[in-house]
């Protein structure tokens, strides 16, 4: 018996580099498959005509072709949005020569607008011609040490730029390695009226249905509610706003006491929430938070990675609360002005100087990537000479005036919420309701409603019940106006489809 197995092994021995010692083992059959790849395969010619030169006939059939998946639709929706030809300012332009107002800078990023300043292009240009890369580990640039300058320079405190990896979940990612390491603990705190990305922890931390795709199993997470629950008021039906915060920390407290304070290394919230809803918490609520982290020894961190650089009239959501200091800060989007993929996680000195001796613990091969801080380093630069942020807080006014106007006429919007160029709407149905639950399939009026957005010339990002104004932060009063005005003929529409007669004014709670 062992006779015949050895022989078995020994026709499958195969030659062994001297040193090591192989095992005989029967290989199970498999199927052949033609894995064959030519050094030089095949390619279609036109490969090599420059970019910019595919027609869309062209296009639509290689898409045909060559599938790819969307993220959070289904993959067959790549055919139903437009091939986006260019950008100027404000506006994208499709293929079918039709121009549309950015109406949510993509994802709340690309805060710019369509046209990257030249010294932008120029840096990222002089950064690959001299050096395109260095890993982060072996070499030191010198974009990385003036970016490095310009964000102690920036950010207020002590808090002081830690990392730069590439997107906004990877920046959580490392907070919340940051915080784990730092406390010696591991549990984390979020709210479910949040989104903080799509990696595991970041998955994980998120409270939107985005979770539900499998971030879901993640050890280490706990859903608190935060100031915003959908059904219910903090504190009952008539509490005040004072009354409604002291009971939502009241909540966050006890919720902190039942998983053990010892246990949590950070509470991770959005200063402004930002896929959620454009939520800005209320006076005292944030201060809250900051007490409660300081009496158990939870550190904050507060993600940025939508409302940082200036989305709210000031350079970080967070300084809109006062005298409120996170630990650890993640921003990404802004940062870049989505020119390219860029984020960044900042602590305090303490936390830093609990690294200087023992590694974070994460990392990525394009962690502080020259070319993308060439890009972060003169867009901050120039959102400083063209007071970007400035212009932002000198804007909210007209456009929470807009905001309020299309509130006042629309008896499908309930309720809104504005703060620097960033706002949003919510939706009710004609009984005052939520028509669109996270878990629901999309009212068939919201159909409608964005074939008339579109119609009407506004691309942009759709989050239904929730519909959000967040257009580039370099438009014209004329254009932001001319954007409220295309929303509200889409609005109409909206308002029809879901049964409302023009007359009919709910009473609205706002
Ligand atoms: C608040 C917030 N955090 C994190 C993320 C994730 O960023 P990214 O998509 O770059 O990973 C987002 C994306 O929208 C966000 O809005």
């Amino acid at each position: 018996m062992s006779g015949i197995a050895k022989n078995a092994a020994s026709s499958f021995r195969r030659q062994a580099p001297r040193g090591a010692k192989s095992w005989g083992r029967s290989l199970p059959s498999i199927s052949a498959k033609n894995n064959f790849a030519d050094a030089n395969p095949e390619i279609d010619p036109a490969h090599f005509q420059p970019l910019g030169t595919w027609g869309s006939d062209k296009l639509n059939a290689s898409r045909q072709e060559n599938p790819f998946m969307m993220t959070w639709v289904p993959g067959a929706a790549r055919h139903s949005v437009p091939n986006m030809t260019h950008g100027e300012g404000v506006y994208l332009f499709d293929d079918k020569g039709n121009k549309y107002l950015d109406w949510t800078s993509q994802a709340v990023c690309a805060n710019l607008g369509h046209d990257v300043p030249k010294a932008v292009v120029d840096a990222a240009a002089q950064q690959m011609a001299t050096l395109p890369f260095v890993y982060g580990g072996i070499g030191m640039t010198e974009v990385r040490t003036r970016l490095n300058q310009l964000m102690s320079e920036i950010l207020p405190g002590d808090l002081r730029a830690a990392v730069y990896p590439s997107s906004g979940a990877e920046a959580n990612e490392a907070g919340i390695m940051m915080a784990r390491r730092f406390t010696g603990r591991q549990k984390i705190i979020t709210w479910y009226r949040s989104y903080h990305g799509a990696t595991a922890n970041a998955g994980a931390a998120t409270g939107d249905f985005r979770r539900w795709y499998g971030s879901d199993e993640v050890p280490g997470f706990v859903k608190a509610f935060n100031p915003f629950p959908l059904f219910f008021n903090h504190g009952g039906p008539n509490a005040t706003e004072e009354e409604s915060v002291q009971a939502a920390l009241n909540m966050l407290e006890e919720q902190i006491l039942n998983e053990g304070p010892d246990n949590i290394a950070s509470i991770i919230m959005e200063s402004v929430v930002g896929a959620g809803g454009c939520l800005v918490m209320p006076p005292g609520y944030m201060q809250g938070i900051r007490a409660l982290c300081d009496q158990y020894g939870i550190l904050m961190h507060v993600d940025e990675v939508m409302v940082g650089f200036g989305r709210t009239g000031k350079l970080f959501g967070f300084q809109n609360y006062e005298g409120v200091m996170p630990d650890i800060v993640s921003s990404a989007k802004g940062i870049s002005s989505a020119a390219i993929p860029m984020s960044m996680t900042a602590c305090n000195a303490e936390i830093m100087d609990f690294f200087e001796d023992k590694p974070l613990g994460w990392g990525s091969t394009y962690q502080a990537h020259p070319v993308a801080m060439a890009v972060a380093y003169e867009n901050i630069k120039y959102l400083i000479e063209n007071n970007i942020v400035g212009r932002s807080a000198n804007m909210a006014p007209l456009f929470e005036a807009c905001m309020q106007k299309l509130a006042n006429d629309h008896p499908s919007i309930k309720q809104y919420r504005a703060i620097g160029m960033f706002g949003c709407f919510d939706i009710q149905d004609t009984n005052g309701a939520n028509p669109k639950l996270q878990h629901e399939a999309a009212h068939q009026a919201f159909h409608k409603y964005k074939q008339a957005y579109i119609e009407n010339g506004l691309v942009g990002l759709h989050r239904y019940p929730h519909i959000h104004c967040a257009p580039p932060l370099s438009i014209t009063e004329e254009e932001l106006i001319d954007g409220f005005q295309r929303l509200d003929r889409a609005l109409d529409v909206l308002d029809d489809a879901l049964g409302f007669e023009k007359e009919v004014q709910l009473e609205t709670a706002v």
